[in-house]
């Protein structure tokens, strides 16, 4: 199967490479695509030296799936005209994942919907994907209610300007280009994207309305606080969630262990817990520190963490193109 990566020279973009390469896609012709500014430079695949080219010559080699990762402008003004052309889009960017049109996808969850009909199919932001994953099993068995979250997101989310940012400062170096308003190393940034007038930010409300949408149930309510720390290897969560339903904490733990997607490490004695170090580079969503919430019924905590570049963005956009040539959906 040919397939065009868009946004092949950033950081999602080299990882969906990886992914590509690790779970053996199908490629039988690699087309890799960036900004005009990348257009001839060399990128590695499966070890030969492919070039980079414009999204015109991408287009002309009709590709069956382009896998993009180039932010929403972009993916507004190509991503229609891949589709137009008969090419599968499978997007990471925020630009169609509340278009009512567009289905917004995690394969664990609810990849059976998708249709050859779906040229445009989103892939869901990455703290509400590792949520998501962890969440579903749960929901099917105690109903979720009320979903309270906070975050601590890698650096990597933000791009490869960031984690240039955050070496930089911790060399002493204070010249290179600022993403952030603020300093990102030995600093802590409760704002992640834009701020909007109910006081929430972008990313935040991401989390609300992309977990109803993918779980198919308008009536769950979350509220999240979304933190940028200085680390690299994947978002951490603390999440509260309150289900309709009592439940016990070892049929919980039992559920997540036979998740698809989800790997438990909850020993605490001996220190085991989900951390970014350990979630970096690995395709899976890890969760620990099961435990009730005291003060309130039918309440769970949980500690989940997975590489944001991967499950998060990566991995997720790679599964659902796997799901769309196994069932020969393109
Ligand atoms: N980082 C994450 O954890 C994460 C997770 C989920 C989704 N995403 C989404 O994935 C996208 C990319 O994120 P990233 O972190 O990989 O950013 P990045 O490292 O800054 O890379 C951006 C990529 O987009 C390309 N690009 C920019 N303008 C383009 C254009 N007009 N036409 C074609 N390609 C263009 C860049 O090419 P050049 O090298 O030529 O500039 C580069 O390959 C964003 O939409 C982001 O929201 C990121």
């Amino acid at each position: 199967m040919k397939i065009a990566v868009v946004g092949s020279t950033g950081l999602v973009g080299s990882e969906i490479l990886k992914v590509l390469e690790e779970r053996n896609f199908p490629v039988t012709e690699l087309i890799p695509v960036a900004s005009e500014r990348s257009v001839g430079k060399q990128i590695t695949f499966k070890g030969k030296q492919v070039t980079v080219v414009s999204f015109e010559d991408a287009i002309a080699a009709k590709p069956a799936i382009a896998i993009f990762s180039a932010g929403g402008g972009t993916s507004l003004k190509l991503a229609p005209l891949f589709a137009e052309a008969g090419i599968t889009v499978v997007d990471n960017s925020s630009a169609w994942r509340m278009d009512p049109t567009k289905k917004l996808v995690v394969p664990e969850i609810n990849a059976h919907t998708l249709t050859k009909e779906d040229k445009i199919i989103a892939n869901p932001n990455c703290s509400t994907i590792q949520m998501v994953v962890v969440l579903n099993p749960l929901h099917k068995k105690y109903g979720v209610k009320r979903v309270v979250v906070s975050t601590y997101q890698s650096v990597t989310g933000t791009g490869k300007a960031a984690v240039d940012q955050l070496f930089a400062e911790r060399s002493g170096d204070q010249s290179t280009q600022k993403v952030y308003p603020h300093p990102i190393d030995l600093n802590v940034l409760p704002h992640i994207d834009v701020f909007l007038d109910n006081g929430y930010t972008k990313e935040e409300m991401k989390m609300v309305n992309e977990t109803k949408k993918i779980m198919g149930d308008d009536t769950i309510q979350v509220t999240a606080t979304t933190v940028r720390i200085p680390t690299i290897g994947g978002h951490s969560e603390a999440v509260n969630v309150e289900f309709e339903n009592d439940f016990d904490v070892t049929d919980v733990t039992k559920i997540l262990s036979e998740a698809d997607g989800v790997i438990v490490q909850d020993d605490p004695k001996n220190y085991l817990y989900p951390m970014p170090l350990t979630a970096h580079g690995k395709d899976e969503v890890f969760v620990g520190r099961i435990r009730r919430d005291e003060s309130q019924g039918n309440t769970l905590n949980l500690w989940i963490v997975a590489d944001n570049l991967r499950k998060g963005a990566a991995t997720n956009a790679v599964q659902i193109a796997e799901y769309l040539a196994e069932n020969n959906l393109v």
